[in-house]
């Protein structure tokens, strides 16, 4: 898909069907996340791949609505923050962006092999923690279910971009 089409077709999807996804898209989807530019090259993340057939009662107790296990595997980026990067004039932590950067790259790689995805942050770190038994040392940041859409696309409501962006003066 070109990448203008791409990132037009990418929305959040709330409704999934039961259907597996093939391991060839799941590599396919790991490998964009894996190829993500970090800072300093550090690649302070982890990716854990959740399988829901059996665990959906367990897994709701991470995000409640009935849609985050409808989709066969569910996908949470995790930051190692002992291994990321630390601005050294201000000492800020550019975690955050490269878990973004990861996480962009996954996301449009699954729309690519026309798979469906949602990013969720407003989720139970403690549940997560626990039900997928994390070390201390790695942070759940942010999960998505990973499905074939059961919705479709809606209007996209974005700001225009005279509200996003500003011209510098020359
Ligand atoms: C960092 C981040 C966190 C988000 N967390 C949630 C969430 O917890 N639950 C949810 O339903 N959507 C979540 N979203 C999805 C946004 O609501 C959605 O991307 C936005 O409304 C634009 O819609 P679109 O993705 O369909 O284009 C999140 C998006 C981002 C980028």
């Amino acid at each position: 898909m070109e990448y203008s089409e791409l990132i037009a077709r990418r929305y959040s999807v709330r409704a999934y069907k039961s259907d597996p996804v093939e391991d060839e898209k799941l590599q396919k989807v790991l490998e964009a996340a894996r190829l993500a530019p970090t800072a300093s090259n550090r690649q302070p993340f982890q990716i854990i791949v959740i399988h829901t057939q059996g665990r959906k009662d367990e897994l709701q107790r991470i995000y409640r609505p009935e849609w985050f296990v409808q989709p066969p595997l569910i996908l949470c980026a995790c930051a190692v923050p002992i291994q990321g990067w630390v601005r050294s004039s201000d000492q800020r932590r550019l975690l955050d962006v490269d878990l973004g950067i990861v996480m962009d790259h996954l996301i449009l790689e699954a729309t690519n092999q026309g798979l469906g995805t949602c990013w969720i942050a407003a989720f139970n770190p403690e549940a997560a923690r626990q039900i997928l038994e994390l070390p201390d040392e790695v942070e759940p940041v942010i999960f998505t279910p990973l499905g074939y859409p059961a919705d479709t696309l809606g209007v996209k409501k974005r700001k225009p971009l005279s509200e996003l962006v500003r011209y510098e003066r020359w």
